[in-house]
């Protein structure tokens, strides 16, 4: 079987370590005084912001006192992680010990003596404050999030119960503008000092080794395959899975390569770029130098306009500076691509 997979959110056979991220998050949020309780997992698309999330809740779901939910983005998350908890065997007879009847928002814990909740946010407020009393820690994941109504209704109860001292905890996960917007929002000042953990490259030298020993290659030529890559994690999963299918060395399938990047990721960053963020990644891919004097001459624009673009590209992780003056693409043969879109 290929051991690579071109599967988005799938956590792979042969993962390259990223534990010194996870265990920032998985620490941050389990000490006995949680250096945060929310946090942000931030990246371009394919750069493993789904695997991450689901290692953490895998990590921290496997401890006893913690509940890990996992939330949809696209529908009302308040019922959903009322529903989520009520549904948990184990939880059951905490809230009916607590009196807690929710059968009038028909998630079933009926209790005759006690009348009905009728209001979500009470219900919930009632249930992780009895969670907390019985030192039961909640952590709510979300993938993908997106500036919408439900995430910033659910962000907004969820900062009143972290006030309240709940044993609450959030971890998102979203493409840089939708964190960068999520942050920004004037009502969730907690989202706004929320650390945010990029996924940038995977280290170069674990890649190689991980490619050394699946293909039983000479070091030079794992090294170029890592080369290629860039440490993007998607890119990573493509090389390989292309040359074990093919079983052919990585030179003969970089056109192959190139497609697939472009049909599953590039094209859909490219369709998100203004006219005027394409000039200057043009300008890029056509300036070997790399230098932001030549690259800003290519594109015809003032220093001050071109700081405007220059700052969108790295904000989107699509950029990087490198020292003082220069510019080059995060992702691998993201040049080649723009070259011929533009
Ligand atoms: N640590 C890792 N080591 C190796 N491969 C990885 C790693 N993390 C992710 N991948 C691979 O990279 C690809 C993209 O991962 P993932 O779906 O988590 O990215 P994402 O950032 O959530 O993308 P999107 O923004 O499209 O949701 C998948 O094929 C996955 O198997
Ligand atoms: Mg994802």
């Amino acid at each position: 079987m290929n051991p690579f997979s071109l599967t988005f959110g799938k956590e792979p056979v042969n993962a390259i370590s990223r534990d010194k991220q996870m265990n920032e998050i998985v620490e941050g949020f389990v000490s006995d005084n949680p250096e945060f309780h929310a946090c942000m997992i931030t990246g371009v698309r394919g750069s493993g912001k789904t695997v991450m999330l689901t290692e953490v809740s895998a990590e921290i779901g496997g401890n006893k006192d913690w509940i890990v939910a996992e939330l949809s983005p696209e529908r009302d998350m308040l019922l959903a992680l009322a529903a989520e908890l009520s549904n948990r065997k184990e939880l059951l007879q905490v809230f009916r010990d607590a009196k807690i009847n929710l059968s009038f928002l028909g998630l079933g814990l009926e209790i005759d003596s006690e009348p009905p909740i009728t209001d979500v946010v009470v219900a919930l407020d009632r249930m992780l404050g009895r969670l907390t009393d019985k030192g039961k820690k909640v952590l709510v994941a979300v993938d993908e999030a997106v500036p919408n109504a439900h995430v910033r209704e659910f962000a907004s109860q969820f900062q009143i119960y972290i006030r309240k001292g709940y044993d609450v905890f959030l971890l998102m996960t979203g493409l840089y503008q939708n964190v960068y917007d999520l942050q920004n929002q004037e009502t969730l000042t907690f989202l706004y000092r929320a650390p945010k953990f990029e996924m940038g490259p995977l280290n170069r030298a674990l890649v190689a080794r991980q490619y050394q020993r699946v293909f039983d290659i000479p070091k030079d030529e794992a090294a170029a395959m890592a080369r290629v890559v860039q440490g993007y994690p998607y890119a990573y999963q493509v090389l390989g899975y292309l040359c074990y299918k093919r079983q052919l060395p990585y030179a003969e399938v970089l056109d192959e390569f190139d497609a697939y990047l472009a049909e599953y990721v590039y094209e859909k960053i490219w369709s998100e770029l203004s006219g005027k963020d394409r000039d200057v990644v043009d300008a890029m891919a056509a300036a070997e130098s790399g230098k932001v004097g030549d690259i800003r001459g290519l594109a015809g624009m003032s220093s001050g306009e071109f700081s405007v673009y220059r700052d969108r590209l790295l904000k989107r992780g699509l950029v990087a500076s490198d020292g003082f003056g220069y510019l080059r693409f995060t992702l691998p043969r993201f040049g080649e691509f723009a070259k011929s879109a533009y």
